[in-house]
């Protein structure tokens, strides 16, 4: 069998057929960001702007993605960044379940090499693909799952956030908890230093 590589990681995503979506796209969006990095953060599939690119969570829901994560004091260049499909679905219709599972072992592939102590599911898709087909994102999301050593919380997708702003309030706050575990488990301590946390004054 060949050695798993970013290398064949994305030539296997590149030749894939797995399932009819790449019939219609202009690029692949494999991913991109930190492959070392402690936090993976997983969304739905491409949208047109990423489609166009061949980037991950760069249109309007990757701005405010950017945003988020610089709220916390993370740079968006320190986590990796990917979809439960590489491909975009027409219309950017919701994957099927049929479509997310073909494409998992790309996921799989990737989430083995990166092998992130975190990972944040952006949304209902990502959090049925990954956690439970039966997940309900309103009432799971800000709730922390340990699987296999790593912790895995769902939070609201960047684009229910700019469909509904009143989201936003419980999206802070999953952040804020996002930024709690990164601290808890001693990750990023560049960037959060012990002591600005300790509130020692
Ligand atoms: N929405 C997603 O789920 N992923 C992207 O890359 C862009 C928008």
């Amino acid at each position: 069998m060949a050695e798993i590589s970013w290398d064949l990681f994305e030539q296997q995503v590149e030749a894939c057929r797995l399932c009819g979506l790449c019939g219609h796209i202009q690029h692949k969006v494999p991913g991109q960001g930190d492959r070392k990095a402690p936090l993976m953060l997983i969304g739905e599939g491409p949208g047109q702007v990423e489609d166009e690119q061949g980037l991950a969570f760069v249109g309007p829901a990757g701005q405010l993605l950017t945003r988020m994560l610089e709220a916390i004091q993370l740079p968006r260049e320190r986590v990796y960044i990917c979809n439960i499909v590489k491909c975009r679905p027409p219309n950017n219709r919701v994957p099927t379940p049929e479509e997310a599972e073909a494409c998992k072992i790309h996921l799989r592939m990737q989430t083995w090499l990166v092998r992130p102590k975190v990972i944040v599911l952006l949304g209902s898709t990502a959090a049925k693909a990954v956690l439970d087909p039966e997940i309900r994102i309103t009432r799971e999301r800000g709730r922390w799952q340990e699987r296999k050593g790593t912790w895995i919380m769902p939070t609201y997708h960047p684009s229910a956030l700019l469909r509904d702003p009143a989201k936003k309030v419980q999206a802070w706050e999953d952040m804020k908890s996002l930024r709690g575990k990164l601290i808890e488990l001693g990750l990023y301590p560049d960037l959060y230093a012990p002591a600005q946390d300790l509130n020692l004054e």
